[in-house]
């Protein structure tokens, strides 16, 4: 049976839910931080990982930066304590009012990733009468070797501006008044486990710099995006090696002098702290297994479904013999399942599962299919300080 839950107070609490781990989220927080200190990195939380408030509080008052995606995200960073010239904003289709509302907010960075995209924000911002601070998003060709639908940066994805298109972009540059070119960025994909790719990245790094240093543009930034990836076998946090990713871009990038070197982790940071809280509905006998019907699915944790991806499943409330269950939930789709064959012990109506490493890309990529509410969010210091009791009407978030 496992303790590392406040399992008297779920019990009372409506399923599903998502917990987050506080100390644990802070832990890793302050680790992360102070690494990056020592190397003198600086690291911006990206948001699209998790957004909830109380979680995007805790990172802002850490001296973290944001890596936002969309003018929403843009606005919960604003909103929940990040300075305006520490988020910088990504993606490759910003609308115009995105673009507008970055720079009506003043943020320090529009992480551009193409042609035409550069021309329309030179165009906005001479409109405006301000100059766009822009870092061009650079496709190095590096395969990630993770999962293709999360693999970002080589030549057959829409991501980053291609070599072909160098030259165009520094003439691009050269002639928009308006824009002013602080460095570049890449981000190769995400869930990157094989740490010898971040070395890869690093000697690509060099030898794009080297090119566009030839080409009179030294970049000020050298931002390598996140993607380091978590050990989703062990939620319990002490599976990132983050001493060893800092340490591999210290020692594989060849830095100027005065550059900066910029990270945007989302998943590392988060993943490990939060889980999915279900109960049991039905068992139903299956062939070779039997299913476990959680009130939980894919519209609340939607990564196995979308990436085949593995998550622990836990039962909190059984100690029984080990059986063998397909672990789903109640959508009307055969791939809303969370695992297949997971040995569990043996499972009955109104057991709690826990259903681990779920903090980073599950609230954020939740959806209301089939009608459903968004889940509550509970966070273990309300938890335990609150004795929040009984049953809670659903759809209102916490976070
Ligand atoms: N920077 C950029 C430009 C990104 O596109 C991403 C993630 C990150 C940083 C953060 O990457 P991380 O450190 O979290 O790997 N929904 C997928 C992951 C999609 C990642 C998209 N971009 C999943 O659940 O695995």
């Amino acid at each position: 049976m496992k303790t590392r839950f406040p399992l008297d107070q779920f019990q009372k609490l409506e399923t599903p839910f998502y917990y987050y781990d506080v100390d644990l989220l802070n832990k890793t927080l302050d680790e992360v931080s102070s690494l990056a200190r020592q190397y003198g990195f600086r690291v911006h939380y990206a948001l699209k990982a998790n957004s909830n408030v109380p979680i995007l509080r805790r990172i802002s008052s850490r001296g973290y930066g944001a890596d936002c995606v969309s003018g929403y995200e843009v606005r919960r960073a604003l909103e929940t304590g990040f300075n305006p010239s520490d988020i910088v904003f990504a993606g490759v289709g910003k609308a115009d009012w995105e673009i507008e509302f970055g720079l009506d907010n003043g943020i320090s960075c529009f992480n551009s990733e193409s042609i035409q995209e550069l021309e329309v924000i030179n165009e906005i911002a001479g409109r405006k009468g301000v100059k766009a601070p822009i870092a061009l998003r650079i496709n190095p060709h590096v395969d990630a070797r993770t999962h293709h639908y999360i693999t970002t940066g080589i030549e057959e994805n829409k991501f980053g501006i291609n070599p072909w298109d160098w030259d165009k972009v520094i003439k691009c540059i050269g002639r928009s008044a308006n824009l002013d070119w602080q460095g570049l960025h890449f981000h190769i994909g995400s869930q990157i486990t094989d740490i010898d790719v971040f070395k890869g990245l690093c000697s690509r790094i060099n030898e794009i710099q080297a090119w566009f240093a030839c080409n009179m543009f030294t970049p000020k930034i050298i931002n390598v995006g996140g993607g380091l990836g978590i050990d989703y076998s062990k939620p319990d946090g002490d599976g990132t090696d983050f001493k060893t990713y800092f340490e591999i871009f210290s020692q594989h990038l060849d830095l100027q002098y005065g550059q900066e070197v910029h990270f945007e982790p989302g998943r590392a940071l988060v993943a490990q702290s939060g889980s999915l809280i279900s109960k049991v509905l039905y068992i139903k006998e299956g062939v070779k297994t039997r299913f476990a019907i959680l009130d939980a699915g894919m519209t609340e944790l939607i990564r196995p479904a979308l990436y085949q991806a593995f998550h622990l499943i836990e039962n909190l409330t059984s100690d029984r013999k080990e059986l063998l269950y397909d672990v789903v939930g109640p959508i009307c789709e055969s791939s809303d399942c969370f695992g297949k064959a997971v040995n569990l012990p043996e499972t009955r109506r109104g057991d709690l599962i826990a259903i681990r490493s779920a903090g980073a890309y599950g609230e954020t990529m939740s959806s209301n299919y089939n009608l459903r509410e968004k889940v509550k969010t509970w966070y273990s210091d309300e938890i335990i300080s609150n004795e929040q009791s009984t049953h809670t009407p659903s759809g209102k978030q916490v976070g």
